[in-house]
């Protein structure tokens, strides 16, 4: 049992079943479903877990409570993945209230029917609730990730439990960089919604904050301004990190060989990162995280049946789905008779906010010419202005 403060304890579980998070992430390392546990007074217990660990957590509860019996859950989040042990929950601790926003009670309702609660405690945004030592704060944080969400302030411990924000993929018994897999978890699940999280910062830039508890990845204890810094970069499409990213597809690697070209172009005028991912083979989520990373974005693909090649139109769809902007874009099309890919790669960012469109072009008529390579020379100088 993992202890956070005196009166906190981690009751979480580790995943390695899981096939894709959210029927679409592919987590190599596995996922972990936090669930924390206060020990006060009264006893309060903080989210559940995936329907398929709630024999794991309620033996990791029934550990924690060490014969008492917990007064309250919390629901700040009402997607499966934390909320799915609920009935069983309600089983075994039958007197136990439920603590939740009216929006959370009306999805658990619709998730599961109707659960035969011992008592149902409606909260509001600002509500308190003490368990004797230890007062407990609600903020609603509405669309991190989705409307429901709340996020809990144990204003004695200074312990925020920032529901699915400041999570990663990966179980906490996988050692691994947090950035990375927080970065991927964060453009695919809450990218969308940078907005809503600079809110949430902002309300959160009120709290002093000692120790985050997520629903996902490990509780953060030290250099909270790093977490804070990367949420805030990452919420208001900063740029993280210089360099360039050059995403492509390829039919017959006449278009994969423009894209070398113009690397080796980049990496010998001195740019400090140049990623290269080949859409057709790499995981879709981590290509729109380095989208996200860097401030540079150079997209290569074909003219495909009067369109552009599925991949690119895929990705540039999770770019602009995720309110891509900010950003400087370079275009490479290649077609053997009718060359139309920039044009259509163009038209699908007509929304996106504050794009700023390279002046150099390169248009490539089935296979690399001398003229493409003057145009690639082109792109890498203009990249590296
Ligand atoms: Fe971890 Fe939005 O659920």
């Amino acid at each position: 049992m993992n202890k956070i403060t005196n009166d906190i304890v981690y009751i979480g579980v580790n995943d390695h079943e899981i096939d894709l998070f959210e029927g679409q992430y592919d987590v190599p390392n596995g996922m972990a479903y936090n669930s924390y546990m206060i020990t006060d007074e009264k006893i309060a217990v903080l989210d559940t877990v995936d329907v398929h660990f709630k024999d794991e957590w309620l033996n990791n509860l029934s550990e924690a409570l060490g014969g008492r019996k917990p007064d309250y859950l919390i629901i700040q989040h009402a997607e499966p993945d934390h909320s799915a042990s609920i009935a069983d929950f309600v089983k075994a601790y039958p007197e136990a209230q439920i603590v939740a926003n009216a929006k959370t009670f009306g999805l658990i309702k619709s998730f599961y029917g109707e659960i035969p609660f011992g008592g149902q405690v409606t909260v509001a945004d600002g509500d308190t609730l003490s368990l004797g030592n230890h007062e407990l704060k609600f903020v609603f944080a509405p669309m991190v990730h989705w409307p429901e969400v709340m996020v809990t302030y144990d204003i004695t411990d200074k312990v925020l439990f920032s529901a699915d924000a400041f999570g990663k993929f990966g179980a906490l018994d996988v050692d691994e960089d947090w950035a990375c897999e927080a970065r991927r978890y964060y453009f695919g699940i809450v990218g969308k919604f940078g907005v809503q999280v600079q809110a949430l910062l902002k309300k959160a830039s009120d709290l002093e904050i000692k120790t985050i508890c997520p629903l996902h990845g490990p509780v953060l204890t030290e250099n909270l301004p790093y977490y804070l810094g990367l949420y805030n970069t990452w919420s208001s499409y900063g740029v993280e990190s210089e360099g360039v990213m050059i995403a492509y597809t390829t039919v017959y690697g006449n278009t994969a060989k423009a894209v070398n070209i113009l690397a080796d172009k980049l990496k010998a005028k001195g740019c400090p990162k140049v990623v290269v991912c080949d859409l057709a083979r790499e995981d879709m989520a981590e290509a729109v995280e380095d989208a996200f990373r860097y401030g540079k974005l150079v997209l290569a693909t074909t003219t495909y049946n009067g369109d552009i090649f599925p991949f690119m139109k895929n990705f540039i769809d999770h770019l602009t789905d995720h309110n891509y902007q900010n950003r400087t874009i370079g275009l490479i099309e290649n077609g053997a008779w009718a060359p139309a890919a920039a044009k259509k790669m163009m038209s699908m960012f007509e929304k996106s906010k504050n794009i700023t469109w390279l002046e150099s072009g390169v248009k490539i008529l089935a296979s690399v010419s001398s003229e493409n390579e003057q145009q690639l020379e082109a792109m890498a100088d203009e990249l590296m202005k």
